[in-house]
Formats: structure tokens, C-alpha cells, sequence
């Protein structure tokens, strides 16, 4: 029993698999649309909404102050780390499912099936957060260019009910969201009895989102590679114009809760960089995998840490950093300096730029199902492929539903902690992945190759233990139980049926 948890499956098999005829996905990106595709999934609410939360914290777990860019610098390190991990295994193993195949290769498959599982919280539920930050911004926009939409149909009921009374906030000081949850509680249809408030903003979003990637991987690509250039455009914009408020004194002091802060801080921001890895899914669609994913991952890795280090510190200077608690930072520092031209251009660029992150990730998810059911840990429906379109058009379509369901009812803040810890337990397996993998096939050729093995995973590895254990308690109890759901689910069905065992 314990060696058929524990069956591996070799990594010639795995790619004879992929190339069986009728399970091949079309290749159609090069590696320019490979950086993009990275930089797409990075640049998102991470910057344009979670750095707020990073900053200011709250009662229970103040934040980093305007030491949040030491928070930036070390998740960038830890995520350099685990990135390097990643190219290696996407250099060696170009199969769309990332994160689970490597664990397949090398951990055995009950480990793959947890990892599998564990990536349904970083791209689905990842990406519930980004929808629901994107109806955020999306409707402030709206109602910056004078077009009102109601304000329940762009908050989830719970979110509504817990603004339901606001008499004990400051006036002038209450954050956008939490004026517009009120509003949402304060009118809103009733059907049946039935209080009518959810997230149609959300659920529209991903729906589009949803129709574009099973018509086809390209034009979502280039539907990207526009997103991904107005975001950038925008980020300059904003070190541009924002460097003239900057008031060096608003830097001080710099560390006003300490390293605890910083480290709060950085177990939240991380989630600004999850993304990098996804790249890593479109190793099947890719024309030269094993040379554009490792160019890819660290490229964008890389411009995206310095953009976010210049955005940090341009932020932190503008406004007191007390002040940034607030849903939508970077367009309230521009308020804050009464620019409101500006805050609406920026946000305008959030909405753009969390477009392209639910694209990558809308897109990521549906081919890891793929892998899963194609090593028949899912049913074989869902290695369906396109007739036409050439894409997993069954799997990309389930995906679009759940994270469309989920993000008219669900509430950001657990959401955002949830991907956090399900990512960072992803990225460690990897590493682990990559010291077995050496261990077990040394002499397989490896296009590229991670430096100083076994140093730089243990690294990768302690440094995203120690940013999951910066998360709350409740977080990890929710992700606790979620593997345990998954592992019902496993020995139910994914034991039996896989295709190793037959
Ligand atoms: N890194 C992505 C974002 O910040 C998930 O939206």
C-alpha cells in the first residue's frame, strides 16, 4: 500500500504521455510571450491592493511601515530561490502540469496529488481574490468617469453585512471598500424575501476571461501582451509622477513595528509575486520549452522586483504610512495629494493589470487539471481537447464557473492568506523535488540547471517555511482542512484509476 502512494512515475513516461496523439496542445509561444505571460500573472492586486494591508497591517498583526520594501527585497530573494528550482524542473520536465508532474517524477504520487490539489488554492483561489479586487477598482473607475453601477452588484453579501454599521469610523477616513460594502447593505433588492447582494463584476470579468482562453491560447496571449504593456506604462507613470510628493519624512521612522512588521508584512506581500511559476503551465504550448521557461521565470521575476521596490518606496514617501490600510493604495496616495486625474489613471491600470493576472492564471489552472486527468488522477473528461481551438476547452470551462461562483460570495482578505500558504507549500515541494531529482537521475540532461544543489533549494525551503509561518493560525487550519479534503478525494477515486497502477 505505502509503495503505491509513493509510485513515482518516470519522467520518460511522463513525456511519452504528453505526446500521444489527440492530447497535444497547440505550440504557439515564443519567449517573449513567455516573459509577458510571467510578468501578466505577477503584476496584479499584489501591488495594486494587498501592499496596503502589508503596510498598515492592523490591531492584531501591525504592518511593515515603509520597511515594507526589506519585506519586498526578502520574498524576492525566497522567490528567487524557489524560481530557479522551477526552471530547472520546467527545463526538465516541459509538461503543462508544473508543480504536480515534477512531484510525480520525483516525490511519488500521492505527494503530486496534495501538490495538485494544493494549486487548485494558488490559481482558483488566487484568482477569487484578484476578481474580487478587480470589481473593486472596476467600480470605483466607473464611478470616477461619472457611471454608476449599483453597489450590490459589485460586494459579496458578507462583506456587506459586516459594514452594515460604520458610526464608529472616522468620517473622511474610511476605506473606499468598506464605504461601498455600506452602501451595498443600505440598498439593495430583495427577491422572495431574499436579500439580493453578490459580485456580478466579479462573475463578469471571469466569465469573459473564461470565453477568451478556450478560443484560443494565442490570442490570449496577445490579449496579454497589450494588458502587460499598459501595465507597465502605468507602474512608470506612477514612480514618475508620484516621485514629485514624495516627503523623505514620511521614510521615517522606518521600521515602526520592527522586524515582526517587516516579516508580516513579507508573509502577506508575497503574494504580489506568485505568479512567476505559472509561467511554467504553458511548458506544453510553448515552441522551445526548455530554453524560453527559465528565461521567462527569472526575467520576470526580476523586472518584476525592481518595478515593485521603485513602486514601494515612491508610496511610503508620498503618504504616512498609517494611512494606507486602505483597498486601493496607489490610486488613494494620488488622492491624498489631491492629484485625481492621476489616482484615476492608476486606476485604471489596476484594472487592466489584474485583468492579465485572472487570464494567466484562468489559464494555468484548467492544465493542471489537464496533467491530472490525463495521468488518470481525474476523470478522462477532462483531458479533453478542442477540436477546433486546440485548447483544454472542458476544464478551462469548470475552472471559469467555480472561480466565477466563488467570487460573487466570497470575501478577500482570508482569500488572499489561503493562496499565500498554498503557494508557498507548492514552492517547497519543488525545492524538495529538485534535491531527489539530482539524487535520483544525475546524469539526465538538464537544459538548465540550478546553482549550488542542495544549497539553494534548502534555502528556498526554509525561507517559505519561514513566510508561512509569518501567516495566522485560522489560515492554516483552513488549509489544513483542505488537504484533507483532498486526500477523501484521492483515495475515493485518483487511487484507483491512475494510470500508473494499470
Ligand atoms: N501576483 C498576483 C497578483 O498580485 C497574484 O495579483
Amino acid at each position: 500500500m505505502l509503495r503505491e502512494l509513493f509510485r513515482t512515475k518516470s519522467l520518460d513516461r511522463i513525456l511519452a504521455d504528453a505526446a500521444e496523439p489527440g492530447q497535444q496542445l497547440k505550440r504557439a509561444l515564443g519567449a517573449f510571450d513567455i516573459i509577458m505571460f510571467g510578468i501578466g500573472a505577477i503584476i496584479g492586486a499584489g501591488i495594486f491592493a494587498t501592499i496596503g494591508t502589508a503596510v498598515a497591517g492592523d490591531v492584531m498583526r501591525p504592518g511593515a511601515g515603509p520597511a515594507i520594501i526589506l519585506s519586498f527585497i526578502f520574498t524576492a530573494i525566497a522567490c528567487a530561490f524557489c524560481g530557479l528550482c522551477y526552471a530547472e524542473f520546467a527545463s526538465l520536465v516541459p509538461i503543462s502540469g508544473s508543480a504536480y508532474t515534477y512531484s510525480y517524477a520525483t516525490l511519488g504520487e500521492i505527494v503530486a496529488w496534495i501538490i495538485g490539489w494544493d494549486l487548485i488554492i494558488e490559481y482558483a483561489v488566487g484568482n477569487v481574490a484578484v476578481a474580487i479586487a478587480w470589481s473593486a477598482y472596476f467600480h470605483q473607475l466607473c464611478a470616477g468617469l461619472g457611471w454608476h453601477i449599483p453597489a450590490w452588484l459589485a460586494v459579496d453579501y458578507r462583506s456587506a453585512a459586516q459594514a452594515a454599521d460604520i458610526s464608529g469610523l472616522t468620517a473622511g477616513s474610511v476605506d473606499p471598500a468598506v464605504l461601498l460594502a455600506h452602501d451595498a447593505w443600505l440598498h439593495h433588492p430583495v427577491v422572495a424575501g431574499i436579500p439580493v447582494i453578490f459580485n456580478f463584476l466579479a462573475v463578469s470579468i471571469v466569465a469573459l476571461i473564461t470565453w477568451l482562453l478556450i478560443v484560443g491560447v494565442k490570442e490570449s496571449a496577445r490579449a496579454n501582451n497589450v494588458m502587460v504593456g499598459i501595465k507597465l506604462v502605468i507602474l512608470a507613470f506612477f514612480i514618475y509622477a508620484g516621485a514629485k510628493f514624495v516627503k523623505p519624512e514620511n521614510w521615517s521612522p522606518f521600521m515602526p513595528n520592527g522586524m515582526s512588521g517587516v516579516w508580516v508584512g513579507a508573509s502577506l506581500i508575497f503574494f504580489a509575486y506568485i505568479g512567476f511559476d505559472a509561467i511554467s503551465t504553458a511548458a506544453e504550448e510553448c515552441k522551445r520549452p526548455s530554453r524560453d521557461l527559465p528565461i521567462g521565470i527569472i526575467g520576470s521575476l526580476l523586472i518584476c522586483t525592481v518595478i515593485y521596490i521603485a513602486v514601494a518606496l515612491v508610496l511610503t514617501g508620498m503618504v504616512p504610512w498609517q494611512l494606507l490600510g486602505v483597498a486601493d493604495p496607489l490610486a488613494a496616495a494620488f488622492a491624498y495629494v489631491h492629484a485625481d486625474v492621476s489616482a484615476g489613471v492608476v486606476a485604471l491600470g489596476a484594472v487592466v493589470s489584474m485583468s492579465a493576472v485572472l487570464l494567466v492564471f484562468q489559464y494555468g489552472q484548467p492544465r493542471i487539471f489537464f496533467s491530472m486527468s490525463r495521468d488518470g488522477l481525474l476523470p478522462g473528461y477532462f483531458s479533453r481537447v478542442h477540436p477546433k481551438y486546440r485548447t483544454p476547452h472542458i476544464t478551462t470551462f469548470w475552472t471559469g464557473v467555480a472561480v466565477a461562483v466563488v467570487s460573487a460570495i466570497a470575501n478577500i482578505n482570508e482569500i488572499v492568506e489561503l493562496t499565500n500558504i498554498g503557494t508557498l507549500f507548492a514552492f517547497v515541494l519543488v525545492c524538495v523535488g529538485v534535491i531527489v531529482l539530482r539524487r535520483k537521475e544525475p546524469d539526465r540532461v538538464r537544459a538548465f540547471k540550478t546553482p549550488w544543489v542542495p544549497l539553494i533549494p534548502l534555502l528556498g525551503i526554509a525561507s517559505c517555511i519561514y513566510l508561512m509561518a509569518g501567516l495566522p493560525w485560522v489560515t492554516w487550519v483552513r488549509f489544513g482542512i483542505w488537504l484533507v479534503i483532498g486526500l477523501v478525494i484521492y483515495f475515493l477515486f485518483g487511487w484507483k484509476r491512475s494510470k500508473i497502477a494499470t
